[in-house]
C-alpha cells in the first residue's frame, strides 16, 4: 500500500459546493471484485475514491502507476435507471475522464468504472466481477 496526501477542491459547482479539504488516497494491490472492493473499503468506515475533479485524477495517476492489475477500481458506477455514471458518495459524475467513446451511452448495466494503471490513465466501464485493484480515500469525504 502506498499513501498520498492532497488538497482535493470540488469541481463541479452546479452539483456541489466548492470544497478544499486534505484527502488520503490508498491504493490497495489486491484483486477483487467492485462489490468487493467497496464493502471491504465500508468495512474500513471508507469509500472507493470519487474522482470529483482533474486534481483528484492527476493524484489518481500517480498511484495507478504502483498498480499489479491492468486496470484500478474507482468508486464509479452506472445506474440503469437513470443511465448515468454516479460516485459511490451518491453524486452525478460530471467531471469525467473516459477512454473516448468508452463510458457514453447506455449499454453499462452491471458495469463500474476503473482507471488505466497504463497509457492515458483514462476510464473505462467493466463488469463488476472482473479482480482488480482499487483505491480508497483514507477518510471518508463529506461533500453534499
Ligand atoms: C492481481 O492480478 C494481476 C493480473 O491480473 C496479477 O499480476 C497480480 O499478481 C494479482 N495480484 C494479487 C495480489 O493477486
Ligand atoms: C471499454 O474498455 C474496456 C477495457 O479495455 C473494454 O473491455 C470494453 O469492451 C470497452 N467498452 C466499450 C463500450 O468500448
Amino acid at each position: 500500500m502506498c499513501e498520498i496526501w492532497f488538497d482535493a477542491a470540488g469541481a463541479c459547482p452546479s452539483f456541489l459546493p466548492l470544497i478544499s479539504i486534505s484527502v488520503p488516497l490508498i491504493l490497495v494491490q489486491e484483486n477483487m471484485t467492485w462489490n468487493e472492493a467497496q464493502s471491504y473499503c465500508r468495512e474500513n468506515n471508507v469509500d472507493l475514491v470519487s474522482v470529483y475533479s482533474e486534481e483528484i485524477q492527476n493524484w489518481v495517476e500517480r498511484m495507478v502507476r504502483s498498480a499489479t492489475s491492468s486496470h484500478v477500481w474507482l468508486g464509479l458506477r452506472f445506474s440503469c435507471r437513470l443511465k448515468l455514471w454516479f460516485w459511490v458518495t451518491g453524486s452525478v459524475a460530471c467531471y469525467q475522464n473516459w477512454v473516448p467513446g468508452n463510458g457514453s451511452g447506455a449499454g453499462h448495466c452491471g458495469n463500474t468504472g476503473a482507471v488505466q494503471s497504463g497509457g492515458g490513465h483514462q476510464w473505462v466501464s467493466l463488469p463488476e466481477t472482473q479482480k482488480l485493484n482499487f483505491i480508497w480515500n483514507k477518510d471518508r469525504i463529506n461533500i453534499l
